[in-house]
């Protein structure tokens, strides 16, 4: 079947749900369940869209057979930004977003096949999301990798994933992307400010993102750094690497350099890093105790220089920051600072 679209004729705005101020945002967690269908559909109109307009070359397949049970969207929803990005664009809408958002939207358009599993997989998150609301079980939480295990939280109070029960587990690229459309590079308001005032971001300096995603954190750093410093890009999952390499280019950020590390090892070397910074590493994958259970603590502190610092930025329910503390002392890294802000915690650790 094939579905037309005509701007003129079509019954879907999506002015409603697109808009990109805050109150909308808010707005659309308060929906009554029908107008949540509608958003629903409004996305999964998007993703027929791309293919109607010949930009995707897309097999019916994907979106029929559900092969894959619901995957992952981080916060139950498309980054507004980028969406309405994409909406104007296929419009012929002669307003061009801002330059990472074009590069982004250019990067998802050559990668259609992903694009949609991404759509199609925050489509089933969001149906998922509203059912457990409405029925009145609470989610614990989702994961990114593979939201089919809605996992039981640990006695910590950490969900655990896939990549905890089975190790052969590795993300895909419509995991990637599907970050990628939740957390388009902006990193959470007030976060990098805030680690400027515990420890200070200076030209000139080396920085350690370790677990980059979409790059939320590592380009602002890059920005703030400047061309005398240097940011380097840690992720494991290979289609955010290519990503990241990507928006490098079209951002024209050179000293972003992005390596796609192994479990065990982080290819660091010794003594570069003025700061090593973790953003919401514990919010998807491995628990602090299985992340640095090799030894990744004794990579990260051999790389840093001696009066360097380890930030640690998350959401501070899971699991409590006493764990992250036994884990890293024996490792040489001593908690220096902690504060908490709103459900945002911040840990410093240095070598003693
Ligand atoms: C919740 S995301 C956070 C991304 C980014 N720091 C941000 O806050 O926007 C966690 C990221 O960590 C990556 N990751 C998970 N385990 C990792 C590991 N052992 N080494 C490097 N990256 C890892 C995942 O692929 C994912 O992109």
């Amino acid at each position: 079947m094939r579905w037309a679209y005509d701007a003129q004729t079509s019954p879907i705005s999506p002015t409603e749900f697109l808009s990109p101020t805050p109150e909308d945002s808010y707005r659309e967690y308060a929906l009554h369940p029908a107008e949540r269908v509608h958003a629903v559909f409004q996305r999964l109109w998007l993703a027929l869209v791309l293919e109607d307009t010949g930009v995707l070359d897309l097999d019916p397949e994907t979106l029929n057979t559900n092969t894959r049970p619901p995957g992952p969207n981080l916060f139950g929803g498309i980054n507004r930004e980028l969406t309405i990005g994409l909406w104007r664009q296929l419009r012929g809408d002669s307003n061009r977003p801002s330059k990472p958002v074009q590069a982004s939207l250019d990067f998802l358009l050559d990668h259609p096949q992903v694009l949609i599993s991404a759509l199609r997989q925050s489509l089933l998150q969001m149906e998922l999301n509203a059912k457990q609301h409405y029925s009145g079980d609470q989610p614990l939480g989702t994961c990114p990798f593979d939201a089919s295990t809605r996992l039981k939280a640990s006695p910590e109070g950490t969900i655990y994933c896939p990549r905890e029960q089975d190790l052969s587990h590795q993300p895909t690229g419509p995991v990637g992307m599907s970050m990628l459309l939740a957390h388009h590079y902006k990193p959470r308001i007030g976060d990098l400010e805030w680690v400027e005032e515990l420890v200070g971001i200076r030209p000139g300096q080396h920085v350690v993102d370790i677990g980059a995603g979409t790059g939320s954190y590592t380009f602002p750093l890059a920005e703030r750094v400047g061309h005398s410093g240097k940011v380097l890009a840690l992720e494991i999952d290979p289609s955010l690497i290519e990503y990241l390499e990507f928006m490098t280019l079209a951002l024209q950020t050179p000293n972003v350099e992005s390596v796609e590390n192994l479990e065990e090892d982080l290819l660091l070397p010794d003594s570069v890093a003025d700061l090593v910074l973790i953003v919401d590493l514990d919010r998807c994958s491995r628990l602090p105790s299985e992340f640095f259970s090799g030894t990744l603590g004794e990579q990260i502190r051999d790389s840093l220089k001696p009066d360097g610092h380890l930030v640690i930025l998350r959401s501070y329910s899971t699991p409590s920051y006493e764990v992250y503390e036994e884990i890293l002392a024996p490792k040489g890294l001593v908690l220096k600072a902690r504060e908490q802000r709103l459900t945002r915690e911040l840990l410093v650790f240095q070598q003693p």
